[in-house]
């Protein structure tokens, strides 16, 4: 059992449990759905490693000040409440209903999220009036992660990539915020594990023909290079703003 801030997140409403039983691949030049999904993480992660500092991380792994901090905790506020928004939005053509109640879930997960986050951008004196996204931040999460043709789609671009990733950046950021927002990360990266884990159960259940496992390469490989353009325009803000 995960526990965050004594509460156990197994009791959170909307709790399921995740099949993780790979379904069978279709004779048709499909990799087995688990080796898919291995191989696909290993590349990503890979990939990952070789990225020049400031793409892999938010802050290229240094020290942040507070007006780097704030530039951060606004950034993740507004992508947490993007994620609610978008994933609600898929509810409603969710047909399959593991993943349907584990969205559900995730919802009111990065709708909390986003209140933590929230909270530590006003115990710092700050709010979001008047800020406004990177292009790239848009292109990459109100435009590429919403875009997704089906349940798959969607998943594969979010739950592979876009939650690898979210959890990679907090747990680098980790050693280089001040204790309040170390709590508060800590409050979320258990849930961003889960949705990690939706991520997988959904490749192992449905990425079972050449075609669908062509289509989830696309999406997870189109979302890291927006990740890395959308770090990279963190690090140009940052630039702009320290100049
Ligand atoms: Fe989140
Ligand atoms: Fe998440």
């Amino acid at each position: 059992m995960t526990l965050t801030d004594g509460v156990a997140t197994s009791a959170l409403p909307g709790d399921i449990e995740l099949d993780d039983a790979p379904a069978a691949a279709a004779d048709d030049g499909a990799l087995d759905p688990k080796a898919f999904y291995e191989g696909l993480v290993a590349e990503l992660a890979a990939a990952r490693a070789a990225l020049p500092d400031d793409e892999a991380s938010f802050g290229a792994h240094k020290p942040l000040d507070t007006a780097e901090l704030v530039e951060w905790l606004k950034f993740q506020a507004w992508y947490e409440l993007n994620a609610a928004h978008f994933i609600g939005a898929w509810l409603a053509e969710t047909p399959e209903t593991e993943v349907f109640c584990a969205l559900a879930r995730q919802v009111h997960d990065e709708a909390r999220h986003y209140k933590i986050v929230m909270s530590q951008l006003e115990a710092l004196g700050e709010t979001m009036d008047g800020w406004e996204p990177e292009p790239e931040w848009v292109a990459w999460i109100q435009e590429f992660y919403p875009a997704g043709d089906d349940t798959l789609e969607r998943v594969a671009a979010h739950n592979i990539t876009g939650e690898l990733g979210a959890a990679q950046g907090m747990e680098d950021l980790l050693p280089r915020v001040p204790p309040g927002v170390q709590k508060a990360i800590g409050k979320i990266l258990p849930d961003e594990r889960f949705h990690i884990a939706l991520g997988r159960t959904t490749v192992l259940r449905y990425a079972t023909t050449a075609d669908r496992q062509r289509r989830v390469r696309e999406r997870v490989m189109g979302a890291f290079a927006l990740e890395r353009s959308g770090r990279a325009a963190y690090e140009r803000r940052i630039e702009a703003l320290t100049a």
